[in-house]
């Protein structure tokens, strides 16, 4: 009987208990969540009409009248640090996940039957950009995972890059305006007005060519570039080589498809395209890793170039953090920036170039310091200052990568971009960067040690008015007699045995001579 007892009780518990459970699942599954909690997209096309989208997210958690949660814009990850209201209208501020950079987000919305109805300025300044969001899927959009990272090794020198690349580079002139048929021109102009004779040869589109992957994962061009392959192979009728931008992250600076994850299958493929030189551009994958991470990441694709069939030029760009030139080389890098982007403006090209003395060491034939690409002849500077520009990137061993419009820019700009006295300089076979020997207020004298003892001298005036600049054969660190010639008028200057060489030179201006035993 006892047990009788037991065994029906016992019964009832279970029954009551399950019973239970099964209400409280119900209950929760059928309590609604508070209405702006989800994940939400809006698809915007880019403005470079190339059938891309750009996407944004809000991955939203909302609390009563608290909102927690991310928000992505394209290649930009933000965590919610403010919130204020609820449905019928609230404010999100985001800050950028990484930590380090203080860019924020902000963005003003309600709730409008299933969608919600958004809005942001990119400047508080702005007018504001109406945008509709609409439910997405949990989880998309969201950060990938970190890949693993492989272990460091030298990478085998590739061989290339001798002396420093010479081409043109789509980025300063075009942005996100660059297309096929640009590029085409473009190569006719560089194969026709004299500068493959002085020695450009790499065309490189930069970003924004980009569109998603096929089901194989395999990287698309977009609508602006139609055949990638025929692009090549006229580049390259042309007898000159033909460049293209990647990432290393899921996402490129413009927002465009990185190479995260696919690595080896984009070195493949633009092998297949008939790519000759890869600018890879650190920017979307900030967000998954460190700086002190990048040297890995940059030996994966050092590797993937490496094994393919077709020589590769690899270039770095990661705005010369974590001291790049000491690394760059060992991880496959032909050259690396040394820098933010240059800007068409003085202050900007000014304190870029000046500013890379103490990385003179790290250049050596095959590995290069990139102070940015030339803005000559993009309108904002003059031509004494671009003969400046050309000068200082001749001295210092730098890529000369013209960034203009080649089809339309003045003889003058074109006689600065192909002056074969100052190429050669640019170019010498030592690879040897030079460096500044003399510096009062604002006029330096730098010189480069040449092939064959010859020495490049540049008499930089950085001030605003002409100015007389003596140049001291002691600083020079020269004695006896020299053949000096002028490398912009092109006339041999007599150069003072052991004597002091005066010079004027134009405000912004420089004076550049080779001297010769
Ligand atoms: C970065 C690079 C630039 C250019 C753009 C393209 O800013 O430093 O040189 O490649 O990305 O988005």
């Amino acid at each position: 009987m006892k047990s009788r007892h037991k065994r029906l009780l016992a019964i009832g518990f279970i029954a009551v208990s399950l019973i239970a459970t099964t209400l409280a699942a119900f209950v929760s599954a059928n309590q609604s969540p508070e209405p702006l909690t989800g994940n939400w997209v809006v698809r915007t096309p880019t403005t470079n009409n190339d059938g891309t989208l750009r996407t944004t997210y809000l991955n939203l958690k909302q609390d009563g009248q608290k909102i927690t949660g991310t928000i992505r814009v394209t290649q930009f990850y933000y965590k919610i640090s403010e919130s204020t209201g609820g449905p019928d209208g609230f404010t999100i501020t985001g800050s950028m996940m990484d930590g380090k950079t203080e860019r924020k987000v902000q963005y003003e919305g309600k709730l409008a039957g299933d969608q919600l109805q958004i809005s942001t300025r990119r400047r508080p300044t702005d007018p504001p950009t109406q945008m509709v969001a609409v439910r997405a899927p949990a989880g998309e959009g969201a950060m990938p995972a970190r890949n693993p990272l492989p272990a460091l090794h030298k990478v085998a020198d590739n061989g290339l890059a001798r002396t420093p690349p010479m081409g043109w580079n789509s980025w300063n002139k075009f942005a996100g305006r660059v297309d096929d048929a640009t590029v085409r021109s473009i190569a006719d102009a560089m194969a026709t007005n004299g500068m493959k004779e002085a020695g450009y040869q790499y065309i490189n589109i930069d970003d924004t060519w980009e569109a998603g992957r096929d089901a194989q994962g395999n990287i698309q061009t977009n609508k602006k570039f139609p055949d990638m392959k025929a692009l090549a192979d006229y580049v390259h009728s042309k007898g000159l080589k033909l460049g293209i931008y990647s990432s290393p992250g899921p996402n490129t600076c413009a927002g465009y498809e990185g190479s995260y994850g696919h690595e080896e299958q984009d070195a493949r493929t633009y092998a297949n395209w008939g790519i000759d030189y890869l600018k890879y551009d650190w920017c979307g994958a900030r967000n998954l890793y460190t700086d002190e991470e990048m040297p890995a990441v940059y030996q994966i694709m050092g590797d993937a170039l490496l094994k393919q069939k077709r020589p590769i030029v690899y270039s770095l760009c990661q705005y010369g953090r974590l001291d790049v030139w000491k690394w760059g080389a060992d991880v496959g890098g032909n050259l690396w920036r040394t820098t933010g982007d240059i800007r068409d403006a003085w202050d900007s090209m000014t304190r870029i170039g000046f500013n890379q003395n103490d990385l003179a060491p790290y250049a050596k034939p095959g590995h290069w310091n990139d102070p940015d690409m030339l803005e000559i002849g993009n309108g904002a500077m003059t031509n004494d200052e671009y003969r400046t520009h050309m000068s200082l990137w001749a001295i210092l061993a730098a890529p000369l990568l013209a960034g203009n419009d080649l089809r339309s820019m003045s003889p003058e700009i074109l006689a600065i971009l192909t002056n074969k006295d100052v190429i050669a300089v640019n170019q010498d076979k030592l690879g040897k960067q030079g460096q500044r020997v003399w510096q009062t207020g604002e006029q330096e004298i730098w010189t480069r040690s040449l092939s064959g003892g010859d020495v490049a001298v540049a008499v930089f005036n950085r001030g605003k008015d002409e100015a007389k600049i003596t140049v001291k054969t002691a600083d020079l660190k020269i004695t006896g007699k020299w053949k000096a010639r002028d490398l912009w008028t092109h006339q041999d200057v007599n150069w003072p045995a052991d004597g002091d060489y005066s010079v004027t030179v134009p405000s912004h201006g420089v004076v550049m001579l080779k001297l010769s035993r």
